[in-house]
């Protein structure tokens, strides 16, 4: 089973107060998503592994730690999470970035792909999928789907807000992938926007509608 982890770190939550307010802009709200995905990028390589190495210091030699294991990929879904690769870039900065293409049909709001691209070696790679919505967990499941497909093998996915339909999508169909939220709110809509949520990502970040 997926482990839920909800990030509560007061800088998150309070910056997140301002990403669902409307009444902050394009540029704001832009600029919190990123600050808000640097600090998730923080929350979540808690877990990542180290190794001891030595090094000269100008006095003496010190033991300390370097990261060890597998690198990292990122993987935005397009469109909205790309707002947030920047924020994780700034913590990550040698970490490759893939992208895959989904968008909700309107109608029938079934993900449909239209773009993926991904690093060559990203079966070595643990994986993060960034997404800052995650609803009823369409796009995310199939971005997931297409992950594995071809080749992926450690998955995580990270979402700034997210409906209990979609989390439980994601642990019933991906129980292997862990899932970072800074929020899980009370559920969608009769159009599927979360709800409280804050809106449609997308468009806040773009400045589209
Ligand atoms: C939004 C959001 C997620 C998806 C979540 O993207 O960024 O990808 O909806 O909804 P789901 O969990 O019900 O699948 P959208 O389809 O609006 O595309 P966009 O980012 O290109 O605007
Ligand atoms: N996509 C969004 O951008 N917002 C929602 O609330 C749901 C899906």
């Amino acid at each position: 089973m997926s482990n839920v982890h909800v990030l509560e770190h007061p800088l998150i939550q309070h910056k997140l107060t301002y990403i669902r307010d409307k009444s902050t802009g394009t540029k704001e709200f832009r600029e919190l998503v990123d600050e808000v995905a640097m600090l998730m990028a923080f929350e979540i390589t808690r877990d990542l592994s180290v190794e001891e190495i030595t090094v000269e210091t100008p006095v003496s030699t010190a033991k300390t730690k370097i990261l060890s294991g597998k690198k990292i990929g990122l993987i935005p879904i397009l469109r909205a999470g790309l707002g947030m690769v920047d924020g994780m870039l700034k913590l990550l900065p040698a970490a490759r970035v893939g992208h895959v293409g989904l968008y909700r049909d309107p109608e029938t709001l079934v993900p449909v792909e239209y773009y993926v691209k991904l690093p060559s070696d990203m079966a070595e790679r643990e994986l993060i999928v960034i997404d800052p919505m995650l609803a009823t967990g369409g796009s995310a499941n199939d971005a997931i789907q297409a992950l594995k497909q071809r080749g992926a093998k450690k998955i995580r996915l990270m979402c700034l807000v997210a409906a209990p339909e979609g989390v439980e999508v994601i642990q019933k169909n991906h129980p292997d992938v862990d899932i970072y939220l800074c929020a899980i709110d009370e559920g969608l809509n009769e159009k599927s926007y979360i709800v409280p949520g804050l809106g449609d990502a997308g468009d806040r970040l773009f400045g589209t509608k």
